[in-house]
């Protein structure tokens, strides 16, 4: 059995708090693309542990496995293990073999890509960690996948014919001294050598390397439970999300096939997820057609967008939310639920059942509003265009719900759902019925027992 977690929005929906809850009954939870993008908070046995790589459900016992989609910073990977094992923890965590290497020089250009965009106003606003040069060396067929760390003379073939292009690139197009960077060796063959032959041999010492359709192939012949976790949301997917303000893999279902080596007949044979936050967020540039409150802190604005109109709503739920990237600690800017991009998520990925997510936050306002629909030249839409100068010109046709009270959500969460306030209840049916999915679950705050869980699909 196995049961996949997406991101129906931009990211930042929740997805940690339901693969913990679901994650109890899942004895491997595998994470099929991106890379130390991500960023999850996980609280077990009263201890707080932010994780960017390692797979949440490792903390909890599971076996961990980043899958071949994934892309890994073996700098980030290896902190993330020592600092857990400094704090009493034994995670087990498994590589694909067939994962693709972050090298420094991935961030470094990645950093300087932007800069470049931003004297235009066109940068994406990424994390900075190297996760599109990566997969854009994966995709030109020059990576450093992480079986070849565990091969010396692979790893060094490897090194000594794709960094002095990188050099080159950073040196003769981009003008970069990079004797001047933080990081000197990014960029020498004989240091990237050392270190990541030695981190092969750290991955072959503990047998952290496995080929990952085989192993989670093995793991269901044994009667186990498999959760596939997806990073990010399917507006920032490279090939569904608004281009090119995404990350460059795939967060939707399909992802998690071809990300981990098992067919799409098992993804698609399980249940699929699909998380939503009641209202939206975002990180990093491109149109958001509900957006309340325009430009915050150093987020980029987009262009074609103008100022969203409620800059105070905007920052009480950016307030209450606590909506600031895990990653990089960037104020999200802030939209109300948007049910065309939802409708577009619900067709890519096939979802079986819904978790909504973030209903607290939105408890005390006089009134919710959704996107019900777009108005795109004249025409109404009920899902989103295929490009994103488009879907920056859609002008939200608005539903107002009214709003809910305040309630405690432990004892909301242990009540069930006919405990939630009638107004509330109206909104989730709304969504439910327009996506035609259950919603199997219903986070009304961030604790571990704030979740209202109506189905649990293992
Ligand atoms: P990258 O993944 O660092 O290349 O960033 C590409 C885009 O995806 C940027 O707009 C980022 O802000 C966004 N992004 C990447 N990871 C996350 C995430 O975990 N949550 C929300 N947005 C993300």
């Amino acid at each position: 059995m196995t049961v996949t977690i997406v991101g129906s929005q931009l990211g930042d929906e929740g997805k940690g708090g339901i693969v913990d809850l679901y994650g109890d009954d899942a004895d491997v939870v595998a994470r099929y693309q991106g890379g130390d993008n991500a960023g999850h908070t996980v609280v077990h046995e009263g201890e707080e542990y932010k994780l960017s790589l390692v797979p949440s459900g490792a903390i909890r016992g599971k076996v961990g496995v980043l899958g071949n989609g994934c892309v890994v910073n073996p700098r980030t990977l290896f902190d993330e293990l020592d600092t857990l094992q400094e704090r009493g923890l034994d995670p087990d965590v498994r590589v694909a073999e067939r994962a693709h290497v972050i090298l420094p020089y991935h961030r470094v250009l990645d950093g300087i890509e932007e800069e470049v965009k931003s004297e235009s106003g066109d940068e994406v606003g990424t994390t900075g960690r190297g996760i599109g040069p990566t997969y854009e060396d994966k995709a030109g067929r020059r990576g450093v996948r992480v079986g070849d760390l565990l091969d010396p003379d692979v790893l060094r073939e490897r090194l000594e014919y794709v960094v002095p292009q990188k050099r080159a690139l950073a040196e003769d197009v981009y003008g970069l001294d990079v004797s001047d960077l933080e990081d000197p060796d990014a960029f020498d063959v004989d240091a990237l050598y050392e270190e990541f032959r030695e981190v092969g041999r750290r991955f072959e010492a503990e047998d952290m390397t496995v080929n990952a359709g085989a192993f989670l192939t093995g793991a269901m012949a044994d009667g186990q439970n498999v959760m596939f976790e997806g990073a990010q949301g399917t507006i920032i997917d490279i090939d569904h999300g608004n281009y090119p303000y995404v990350t460059s893999s795939n967060p939707t279902a399909g992802g998690a096939a071809v990300g981990t080596g098992v067919s799409p007949g098992v993804v698609g044979g399980g249940e699929v997820i699909g998380i939503v936050k009641g209202y939206l967020t975002r990180v990093g540039s491109g149109p958001l057609p509900t957006e309340l409150g325009g430009v915050v802190g150093d987020t980029p604005d987009y262009d074609e967008q103008g100022e969203g109109e409620d800059e105070d709503l905007a920052h009480y739920i950016r307030e209450e939310g606590g909506e600031y990237g895990t990653v990089t600690g960037r104020p999200r800017r802030v939209g109300w639920l948007d049910m065309p991009m939802l409708r577009h998520a619900t067709r890519v990925s096939g979802f079986t059942g819904l978790a909504i997510n973030h209903l607290d936050v939105l408890a005390g306002l006089d009134e919710v509003k959704v996107g019900h629909t777009y108005t795109l030249d004249g025409e109404e839409r009920e899902s989103m265009p295929a490009t994103t100068e488009q879907w920056a010109r859609c002008e939200a046709t608005l539903r107002t719900f009214d709003g809910w009270e305040e309630f405690d959500p432990a004892a909301t969460a242990e009540a069930g759902y006919e405990a939630l306030p009638e107004n509330a209840k109206a909104y989730v049916e709304y969504v439910e019925s327009e996506l035609d999915t259950p919603a199997y679950a219903i986070g009304v705050g961030p604790g571990r027992g704030e979740t209202i869980v109506r189905e649990r699909p293992f």
